[in-house]
């Protein structure tokens, strides 16, 4: 069978990278979270006290990105990858709260943005990937076979992270998970360098009413019909 590139684009906490893993496991194609990368260099400018709730110190934090190492590896116990920062898993550190406040700041320097979708792109060059994201079909892979942009409501989407944040023993308010969740749509579409946009040619699914299940076969019926014409 043809191998193709998948992007998928969205909102945060619209269930792209469950969908993304589903299509993986499903395909055997390899999975990447960009989302992932973003975090773990939000989480290297929180280690070395360049970005706080008052501060963002941009310019030493484009000087470190040489220092910046990042790599993803399979755990076949999770079924998963998981991210690696110069040489350190921080799977769990990247995705606590502190460090969603702080990453759409840091995915708005440009130099941060080239460094990480040349990695990306490196990533997918041999097709049989699927990558999520806010700029995969854009800017990553503007020429990618499938795109499909995902939406749901700004308080179904709050309630999917507060309720996951919850499981994890995180001790956050469904209120401050909102605020988090309105601010970072917000800066997330109105940053210069490749704001989420959807591409012309991308597919809208608004999943506030869909589950898992039936999202998973309308967008594999989807990939059928592509990979069949690609
Ligand atoms: O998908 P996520 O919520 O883990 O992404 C974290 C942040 O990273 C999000 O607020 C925007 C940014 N991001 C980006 O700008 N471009 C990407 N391709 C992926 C994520």
């Amino acid at each position: 069978m043809k191998k193709i590139t998948i992007a998928i684009d969205g909102f945060s906490s619209t269930g792209k990278s469950t969908l993304a893993k589903q299509l993986a496991k499903e395909l055997e194609y390899v999975y990447v979270d960009t989302g992932a990368m973003y975090r773990a260099v939000a989480f290297f400018a929180m280690q070395h006290n360049l970005i706080g709730a008052n501060f963002f110190d941009k310019d030493a934090l484009v000087s470190a990105l040489p220092k910046i190492q990042l790599e993803f590896k399979f755990n076949a116990d999770l079924g998963f990858a998981e991210m690696y920062l110069n040489g350190e898993n921080v799977e769990k550190q990247i995705r606590t709260i502190e460090v969603s406040n702080f990453v759409s700041k840091v995915a708005t320097v440009s130099e941060v943005r080239s460094k990480l979708v040349e990695q990306q792109q490196e990533m997918g060059k041999n097709k049989g990937i699927v990558m999520d994201g806010r700029d995969i079909g854009t800017v990553v892979f503007p020429d990618a076979e499938l795109k499909i942009f995902m939406t749901a409501s700004a308080e179904t989407r709050a309630q999917r992270r507060f309720d996951e944040l919850q499981a994890k023993g995180d001790n956050v308010t469904y209120e401050e998970v909102l605020k988090n969740v309105v601010e970072r749509d917000n800066l997330d579409t109105s940053r210069e360098d490749s704001p989420l946009v959807i591409a012309d040619d991308a597919i809208e699914i608004d999943n506030s009413y869909l589950n898992k299940e039936e999202q998973f076969d309308a967008v594999l019926e989807l990939v059928n019909d592509v990979v069949k014409t690609a």
